[in-house]
């Protein structure tokens, strides 16, 4: 990562899917802005390296959770709180993909999936929805560019298209809170979501610039939505 920004803020950034890809870079990135951060995931010593490069216990806390549980995700906003006092921006980044073709992938992969890139969304808004009143902060969905278009046979398709519904359903209830409501629509990125990983595509950095970009406007700019292509990317 090669990231310079202006004066430290501060401020406080929950990150779940943090330990890899995307989730891993936004936090590099955001602890290089002068963010505090939080790193929410299932591997606990991915996320206590990545709390020790990014500085510590003063600036990084690694939070092993997973974002199915809704006892889990009320525990990270409470260990948030304990160690930071504060939330003031919360990105629901976790998330996984499958095999296109509703015959190709099992039935107890699709539930892993609804649960983790839906359910799982759904409960990390609403486990910091609190905090981000509190804050008058700001909430970012990964949804994905599959997320805008259907593609075919694609059950994880259909995940990231609630997850889009999911953000500007958001961004309307929480009109008058003053918290911001951000959907990040990928399109391929280079990250361990492939098991071929595939070339030609955007870096998780790429991503994690679109992040902070929305999380440093000014207080009456909200960014809704954040669609980014590599260029070699047709569909
Ligand atoms: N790569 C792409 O082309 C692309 C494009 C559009 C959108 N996206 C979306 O971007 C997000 C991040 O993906 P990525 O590309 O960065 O892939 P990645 O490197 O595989 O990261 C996925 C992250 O999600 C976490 N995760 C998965 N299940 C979880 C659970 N039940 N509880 C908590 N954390 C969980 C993983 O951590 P643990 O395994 O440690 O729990 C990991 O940190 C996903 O929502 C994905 O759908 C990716």
């Amino acid at each position: 990562m090669s990231a310079t920004y202006a004066a430290p803020s501060d401020r406080v950034l929950l990150i779940t899917g943090a330990s890899s890809g995307i989730g891993a870079a936004t936090a590099r990135h955001a602890a290089a802005a002068g963010w505090r951060v939080v790193l929410a995931a299932r591997s606990r010593e991915r996320l206590e390296g990545l709390a020790d490069e990014l500085g510590g216990p003063e600036r990084a806390l690694a939070a092993p959770c997973d974002v199915t549980d809704w006892d889990a995700q009320q525990r990270l906003v409470a260990s948030a709180l304990d160690a930071f006092g504060e939330i003031d921006a919360a990105f629901a980044n976790a998330g996984f993909g499958g095999p296109r073709g509703f015959l190709n992938d099992t039935p107890e992969h699709w539930r892993e999936m609804v649960l983790t890139n839906v359910y799982g969304a759904a409960l990390t808004l609403r486990a910091t929805i609190p905090a981000l009143t509190q804050s008058a902060g700001h909430l970012l969905l990964t949804s994905s560019v599959a997320g805008r278009r259907a593609l075919p046979g694609s059950m994880y398709s259909c995940t990231k298209h609630a997850v889009t519904a999911m953000g500007e359903a958001a961004r309307q209830d929480l009109h008058g809170t003053g918290i911001r409501v951000t959907l990040i629509e990928p399109g391929m990125v280079d990250t361990p979501f492939f098991d071929d990983r595939p070339s030609d595509a955007l870096h998780d950095d790429d991503i994690a610039r679109a992040v902070i970009y929305a999380i440093s406007q000014p207080p009456h700019v909200n960014v809704n939505e954040i669609l980014v292509r590599p260029v070699s990317q047709q569909g």
